[in-house]
C-alpha cells in the first residue's frame, strides 16, 4: 500500500463502495420511472384537455332536463355528409314512442350513420333529427344520451367485472331512485344476460376479451348508453 492507504481505510472504502451500489441503482430506476410518468401524463393531458366536437350548445332547453324521454323519433329531410361526401340524402321517417323499427340495407348504405346521429355521436344539421318533437341539438346531451341504450357494431368490453361493464357510466349518486345493483340487475334482464351470468363461475370475475361469445359480449355492452 506504499503507506498511502492503511488496510483499514482500504476495507472501509470498499464497504462504502458496496453501500453506494444500491442507491445508485435506485436513482437510475426512479429517474426512469419519472420520465415514463411524465410522458404518460402528457398523453393523458391530451385526452383530458380534448374539446368534444359535439357539446351542449346555445339554444339549449335546460327546462326539459328533468322530464323523462318518451322516445318518439322523427327525422325530417336529413342529408348528412362525411368530409363533403353525402352518405344520407333526404331521409325522413317517424317512429312513435313504443314502436319498433328495423332498418335494413346493403353494407355502406348508412344504417350505422343514421343511428349514430340520434345520440349525436355525429352532429346532425339543425332541424333534422327530433326526439319527442324536440330538436336533438336543443336537448341537453346528458338527457338525450341517458335515454338511449346502444349496442355498437363493434362491441367493446373493459377488462373489469361484468357488473362494471353493464353499469358503465352509472354511479351511485346518478339515480337516487334505485341502487347501482338494481340498475345492473334490471339492465341485465333487458339484455337477457341474467341467465348467462348464472352459468359463469364467480359472477364478478374480470371479463377478458375471449371470456364470452360475441353475443354475450354484445349484450354485456348493450345496456350501456353512449355516455354524456
Ligand atoms: N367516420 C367516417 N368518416 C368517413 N366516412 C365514413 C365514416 N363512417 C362511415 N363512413 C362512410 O359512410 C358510408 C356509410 O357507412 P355506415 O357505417 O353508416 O354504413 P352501414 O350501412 O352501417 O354499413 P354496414 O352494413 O357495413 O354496417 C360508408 O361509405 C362509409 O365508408
Ligand atoms: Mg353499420
Amino acid at each position: 500500500m506504499r503507506h498511502r492507504l492503511t488496510l483499514g481505510e482500504f476495507v472501509a472504502f470498499n464497504a462504502y463502495l458496496t453501500m453506494l451500489t444500491w442507491p445508485m441503482i435506485a436513482f437510475g430506476w426512479v429517474t426512469n420511472m419519472l420520465q415514463r410518468g411524465t410522458a404518460s401524463w402528457k398523453r393523458m393531458l391530451e385526452v383530458i384537455d380534448a374539446q368534444p366536437a359535439v357539446a351542449d350548445g346555445p339554444g339549449l332547453d335546460e327546462a326539459s332536463a328533468g322530464t323523462p324521454v318518451r322516445g318518439g323519433i322523427e327525422i325530417r329531410s336529413l342529408t348528412f355528409a362525411y368530409n363533403g361526401v353525402n352518405v344520407l340524402t333526404d331521409i325522413s321517417l317517424r317512429v312513435d314512442a313504443g314502436q319498433t323499427m328495423a332498418i335494413v340495407g346493403p353494407t355502406g348504405s348508412g344504417k350505422t350513420t343514421l343511428v349514430n346521429l340520434l345520440p349525436r355521436l355525429y352532429e346532425p344539421p339543425r332541424g333534422t333529427v327530433f326526439v319527442d318533437g324536440m330538436d336533438v341539438r336543443d336537448m341537453p346531451l346528458s338527457r338525450l344520451r341517458g335515454a338511449i341504450g346502444y349496442v355498437a357494431q363493434e362491441p367493446f368490453l373493459f377488462s373489469e367485472s361484468l357488473g362494471d361493464n353493464v353499469a358503465f357510466g352509472v354511479t351511485d349518486s346518478d339515480d337516487g331512485r334505485r341502487s347501482r345493483t338494481d340498475a345492473i340487475a334490471g339492465a341485465s334482464a333487458i339484455a337477457r344476460l341474467d341467465t348467462d351470468v348464472r352459468d359463469f363461475r364467480p359472477a364478478t370475475t374480470r371479463w377478458s376479451g375471449s371470456a364470452g361469445s360475441r353475443s354475450q359480449e354484445a349484450r354485456s355492452s348493450a345496456p350501456r348508453s353512449p355516455g354524456p
